[in-house]
């Protein structure tokens, strides 16, 4: 790929003395997938800048920050661009904004403020990749002893709606056949059987796996798969999708048509795609501080 033909965000050394770009390098690097960080890890200090025609380079949208030696990784760590651009399962571009340590007033209306449970789709294709990349960001959201029990089935085909259709309530039946993607948010029972690859540091199974077991293992797995569920969800609406979730359908008739084997339970379903704000119905209200939390 001709480095100077489009834009490229490449690991760089950096040895500057600036705090905030300190931790906004951190923060960048921490996006990446460990694959592409292995390789990193001895070295001090990195950033992402955009590659291009001149050794100046921004981080970002903030022109405080500039650069004047790139230093590519390429040669230091063994990995191209190419490489590395390959094992990076985020959008670069998304990434590229991703450099504020605390989220400016667009980026919490984009999460919280702004964001809505919708009913209306837009006739607005989601691109598989934009549901790997929600996946690539959700799945850092922490659970406990790194469990990640959450398994997800994408719904998009007319033959994967005509299996769901049946067990959705009348509510909810429209808006979920008009979506353009609807997500089964389910949890697996036998999570603890992939602890020693996500917590190798323990023997964590041993504390999930056995008859006597079961209920820590259901608690778990539902704990923390709906906690996933929510990390996607802002994850998506952080890539600029927006959810429907809903718990009202049937959650056996979905389990036995998507996850036959009763290893895996459903949780709730959540339809995403560009949502119609003509469809929305007020916003309702919420609890006050005092209302809901007190300080001790
Ligand atoms: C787990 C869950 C289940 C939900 N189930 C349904 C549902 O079955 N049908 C529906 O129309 N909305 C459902 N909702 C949407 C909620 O009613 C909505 O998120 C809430 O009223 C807040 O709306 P807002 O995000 O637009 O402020 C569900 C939401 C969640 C998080």
């Amino acid at each position: 790929m001709p480095a100077a033909a489009m834009p490229a965000l490449i690991f760089c050394w950096w040895r500057g003395k600036d705090s905030n770009l300190r931790r906004q390098s951190r923060q960048i690097y921490s996006l990446f997938p460990l694959t592409a960080r292995e390789p990193l890890q001895r070295n001090r200090e990195f950033c992402l800048f955009s590659l291009e025609k001149s050794n100046n380079c921004r981080v970002g949208q903030d022109n405080r920050f500039r650069f004047h030696k790139p230093w590519s990784l390429e040669g230091k760590a063994n990995l191209s661009e190419f490489q590395l651009r390959r094992r990076m399962s985020i959008s670069l571009r998304f990434m590229s904004k991703m450099t504020h340590p605390i989220l400016n007033s667009q980026a919490l209306d984009t999460l919280f403020l702004h964001a809505r449970s919708h009913n209306g789709w837009l006739d607005k294709p989601v691109e598989d990749a934009l549901l790997q990349q929600a996946w690539a960001l959700a799945r850092m959201g922490p659970t406990s002893a790194n469990c990640s029990p959450m398994r997800v089935v994408f719904i998009k085909s007319e033959a994967a709606k005509a299996r769901l259709q049946p067990a959705l309530i009348e509510g909810n039946r429209a808006k979920t056949l008009s979506a353009p993607v609807t997500a089964i948010f389910a949890n697996d029972s036998r999570f603890h059987d992939l602890l020693p690859k996500l917590f190798p540091h323990a023997d964590a199974r041993s504390w999930f796996a056995g008859p006597d077991k079961e209920a820590i293992a259901a608690t778990t797995a539902f704990r923390n798969g709906t906690l996933q569920a929510a990390y996607f969800m802002l994850a998506a609406r952080a890539l600029g999708l927006d959810c429907g979730p809903m718990s009202g359908f049937d959650n056996t008739l979905v389990d036995r048509e998507f996850f036959p084997d009763g290893r895996i339970k459903s949780n709730f379903i959540c339809n995403l795609g560009y949502g119609d704000p003509n469809r929305l119905f007020p916003r309702s209200p919420r609890l006050e501080f005092e209302e809901a939390c007190r300080i001790v």
